[in-house]
């Protein structure tokens, strides 16, 4: 193939600089020179000139903007540095408590009197995203993932306009970190969309956000309106800052969009009255934020500050409150829970919570709802805070006062399920449904027999799980081991392929430990932790079934009366007969492995928080017990590691102030070695 021209060459040229500089004016300054249709213009034209002369394409063309070649996978990719996390504080004492804490840390590092200068940053509710420019050309660009390695993005980065697809004046290699996100203008019409085109709507902006940026085809995501905001300059060659403000500064110079809320200040309490003005405004913002980002402007600092875990002590996340919304609750509900418990739940009507749409929130147990003195037909305030199930807090302010209330909502006095006559307790708080065949607590014992702490059977979710027993596939847990191919196809929502996993899922969960399958059995008071706590002083089934109500209460964290509950519990039939039939299809029934008083760990208590890159907590708990270690749940002066992942919370406050040595996953990995 010939070269293209000189003439089609220098006019590509021209073409790439001007969209460019009209995606800056558009996009980052939102102050377009030109209409929509030149714009397009100047695109198809490039685009034309492309298709022509292939050799004239490359990774920084606006053409990318609308979908280059879709990938087969997200590939893996290795930060250039780690991506950190925050800590958070959620008060004025508490923003007061981490200035203090960098003082103390600064002063043991010979700093007196350090001079505090902060940035004051919107904390924006999007995903992490790391830009890696090459020579001034968006190279690559990942997702934070587990801040070690994310996954590479580079082909739908390339479609926001927000984002530079090269810059002038730039460092041989720079790498540029921010928070991809959708407006919430966008979000909502993206919405309104998927809703009329008859496709599932998102949860939130967030979420949509993250689906978009991991789709596998560019021109998807190009469909989908994502912004960026700006704020940290990674690795830099050739870079020296000496404040993360000089940093902010350059970024906004060099074409990337950085908030033009972001405040430089010099105390403590202005950065607390600036958290208080963004929390005020939140509600006039076009994006969701979560909160407010305090970073010390000083690089040098920073560097001497250093980081805890993955938290780096330079800054913080201010934590918004929950946030609430008033609605009306139209009705209670009930669950039957694994044990029989009627367990009411709220319907509302939907409201918009902390940037979700609510219908369910959970009112716990009866006492609580009479507590409250909620009822329903009236309206109530419901909270939302982060990711927890929302949850109806207490009747309106107004509806208290008035006369003529509704009747106050009590247990049903038949199962909703199986019309059971259900049973007051003589103690507890729960109204029970006595029939242990009613099919919404048989459907409780098997979800939580293949959930992810039990027995961990990947492809069995509550659905399926409903499905099999509404075929009467499966009434007792044993079912699952049984099941056979023919069966599971004729389900219409089972594939073949999904059917060979699953089973091969079954097939492998007969792997779990002892502890596990205790666990998964559905006895009342056997937990994780009671699980391995039993699994580990018992060893063996057998011991256990032996065992009398003395002995078991001799096992760490079980008490007399759990204890004669427990018994009882083996005793039953039905639970005999699920441990034989479970043993003969050849699940685990004895702890194997060395005694763990002779591993590394042995004598030795840790207290896990925060969440790993690698270990689920199941696992690292495992590790550590068949290492000898115990695992409890909270700091004292007897806890001999703490093992901090990500956002670790109180826990890591208190054990610096107990000065129990602190660990990440690494640290824990080089112990269990014995090293
Ligand atoms: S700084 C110190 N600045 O919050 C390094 N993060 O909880 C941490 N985020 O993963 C990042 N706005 O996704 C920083 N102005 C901001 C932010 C911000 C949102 C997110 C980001 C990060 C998470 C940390």
């Amino acid at each position: 193939m010939s070269a293209p021209p000189r003439k089609a060459r220098e006019r590509a040229a021209e073409l790439r600089t001007q969209l460019g500089h009209h995606a800056h004016r558009y996009y980052v300054l939102d102050d377009p020179e030109i209409g929509d249709e030149v714009y397009d213009g100047l695109l198809d034209e490039l685009r034309a000139l492309e298709e022509a002369h292939p050799q004239l394409q490359s990774a920084d063309s606006p053409t990318l903007r609308v979908g280059g070649e879709p990938v087969g996978r997200l590939e893996k990719i290795e930060h250039l540095e780690p991506m950190l996390s925050l800590g958070n504080v959620r008060s004025e004492e508490e923003l007061r408590a981490w200035v203090e804490r960098m003082r103390n840390h600064l002063a043991r590092e010979g700093i007196a009197e350090p001079a505090f200068t902060y940035v004051v940053e919107p904390k924006i509710d999007g995903l992490a995203i790391s830009l890696v420019y090459r020579d001034g050309v968006l190279e690559r660009g990942a997702t934070r993932g587990n801040g070690l390695i994310g996954e590479d993005v580079t082909h739908n980065l390339r479609t926001i306009g927000a984002i530079p697809l090269h810059f002038e004046d730039a460092p041989a290699l720079v790498e540029v970190r921010g928070e991809v996100y959708m407006s919430l203008a966008d979000f909502t019409a993206l919405n309104e969309r998927r809703a009329e085109a008859g496709e599932s709507t998102f949860m939130n902006p967030r979420n949509s956000a993250a689906g978009t940026i991991r789709q596998l085809d560019p021109a998807d995501a190009a469909k989908r309106p994502l912004s960026i905001w700006c704020y940290q300059v990674g690795v830099g060659e050739g870079l020296s800052f000496t404040a993360h403000s000089e940093a902010l500064e350059w970024l906004r110079e060099h074409g990337f969009r950085v908030n033009s809320g972001i405040r430089v200040l010099e105390s403590a309490e202005e950065v607390i009255a600036q958290c208080l003005d963004w929390e005020r405004r939140r509600g006039e913002l076009d994006f969701e934020i979560d909160g407010v980002v305090v970073k010390v402007d000083d690089l040098a600092l920073q560097r001497r500050l250093g980081a805890v875990g993955r938290d780096p002590r330079w800054a913080v996340a201010w934590k918004f409150p929950p946030t609430t919304a008033v609605t009306k609750l139209e009705k209670v509900m009930w669950n039957v829970g694994k044990f029989g418990d009627l367990r009411p739940y709220a319907v509302l009507e939907p409201v918009r919570v902390g940037g979700v749409t609510i219908k369910l929130a959970t009112l716990h147990n009866e006492q609580d709802i009479l507590r409250k003195d909620i009822r329903a037909g009236e309206e109530v305030i419901v909270v939302r805070a982060g990711d927890v199930i929302p949850q109806v807090v207490s009747p309106a302010p107004h509806v208290a006062e008035q006369k003529d209330r509704p009747q106050a909502p009590h247990p049903p006095e038949r199962c909703p399920f199986c019309d059971t006559p259900t049973v007051k307790p003589a103690e507890g708080v729960f109204t029970t449904c006595p029939n242990r065949d009613c099919p919404a607590r048989a459907w409780q014992l098997l979800k939580h027999f293949v959930s992810r702490g039990a027995m961990d059977i990947d492809g069995l979710g509550e659905k399926q799980v409903a499905l099999l027993q509404e075929r009467g596939l499966v009434c007792s847990a044993a079912d699952f081991y049984r099941l056979s191919e023919a069966q599971l196809l004729e389900i219409e929502r089972f594939g073949e392929l999904s059917v060979r996993n699953l089973l091969a899922a079954i097939e492998s969960s007969k792997e779990r430990p002892f502890a596990r399958v205790l666990f998964a059995l559905g006895i009342e008071e056997v937990g994780e932790v009671t699980g391995r706590n039993l699994a580990q002083s018992f060893r063996d089934i057998d011991a256990l079934l032996a065992a009398t109500p003395e002995q078991i209460a001799e096992t760490n964290g079980v008490g007399e009366k759990m204890a004669v509950s427990i018994r009882a519990q083996l005793d039953e039939e039905r639970m005999q007969k699920l441990i034989a039939d479970l043993r003969e299809i050849g699940l685990r029934f004895h702890d194997e492995g060395p005694p763990p008083s002779q591993g590394p760990l042995a004598g030795n208590t840790l207290v896990l928080t925060g969440s790993m890159p690698e270990w689920s907590r199941e696992e690292a708990t495992e590790r550590i017990m068949a290492a000898g270690g115990r695992v409890t749940g909270s700091v004292s002066k007897k806890t001999d590691y703490l093992v901090a992942g990500e956002s670790p919370g109180t826990k890591l406050e208190k054990a610096e102030r107990l000065g129990v040595a602190v660990l990440n996953e690494a640290g824990l990995r080089k112990l269990l070695e014995g090293s």
